[in-house]
């Protein structure tokens, strides 16, 4: 059992001041998930008639990508390879100080606490991050096109991108090549995806721009700090498929 002091953001909104308040949870077993963790928080909060800490969480089993928290510095806290949900308290040791804030980057916009809007990338997924299958019942079955293996497991590799957004978070540029270039790469890797990839890389590079961005420097930190380890090929093959379509379009 260990007893903690937490040093969390809190904000009321999106136009309020924030700023970093200390909590003390006590008999947190090393069992507990980091959200377990903030529930226990919650729940003497509530008990206290206080307004308990809001974050963000939804399958709580690595799948949604919604748990996006910033844990003594680094996206997801930190173990590797994993989303917050996964944390355990067996990471931390008794008397542990833990800073925990939400994603900082100006398309991520605070909502309250520890929750941020990530719309962005709804709205970049929107610009064409998918396919147009006709569906009138002449489909057809997608086993049935011979894809080569390599490229089926690349193509999967990049379809393991949950739009967590701690890419963007680790970034010192708040860049979201690495979750743009995984979505581009998962469908330009298929032959599905090939009718339509240049105005796909296109309108998808253009409205990761319009929501304000930054540019990538290569610094790496993205992938490092990504829980489904998507790797730096895909932003190059991003750049290759930007490249070309810009010169044939
Ligand atoms: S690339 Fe990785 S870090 Fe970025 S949104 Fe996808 S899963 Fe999250
Ligand atoms: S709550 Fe869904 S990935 Fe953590």
């Amino acid at each position: 059992m260990m007893n903690l002091t937490l040093k969390i953001w809190r904000q009321a909104d999106a136009k309020s001041q924030g700023k970093m308040e200390t909590f003390k949870v006590t008999e947190i077993s090393e069992h507990m998930s980091f959200l377990e963790m903030l529930d226990v928080l919650n729940e003497q909060l509530i008990n206290e008639g206080k307004d308990p800490v809001a974050f963000d969480h939804d399958c709580r089993e690595g799948i949604c990508g919604a748990c996006s928290l910033y844990i003594n510095g680094q996206p997801h806290g930190p173990d590797r390879a994993i989303t917050t949900c996964q944390l355990h308290m067996r990471t931390f040791k008794d008397g542990d100080t833990i800073y925990i804030e939400p994603w900082r980057a100006k398309a991520f916009p605070v909502i309250k606490d520890l929750v941020v809007d990530r719309t962005a990338f709804d709205r970049i997924m929107q610009s064409g991050g998918y396919v147009s299958v006709n569906t009138s019942g002449n489909t057809i079955d997608a086993n049935a096109i011979p894809i080569p293996k390599e490229d089926a497991d690349n193509a999967f590799d990049a379809a393991t991108c949950i739009g967590c957004g701690a890419c963007v978070a680790a970034c010192k540029n708040a860049s979201a090549m690495l979750f743009v270039s995984a979505k581009v790469s998962q469908l330009a890797l298929l032959p599905q995806g090939k009718v339509e990839r240049q105005d796909r890389v296109l309108n998808m590079v253009e409205q990761m721009d319009k929501e304000g961005f930054g540019n990538c420097t290569n610094t790496g930190a993205c992938s490092i700090e990504c829980p489904k380890e998507i790797s730096l090929e895909n932003i190059a093959r991003l750049n290759r498929e930007y490249l070309m379509a810009s010169l044939t379009k």
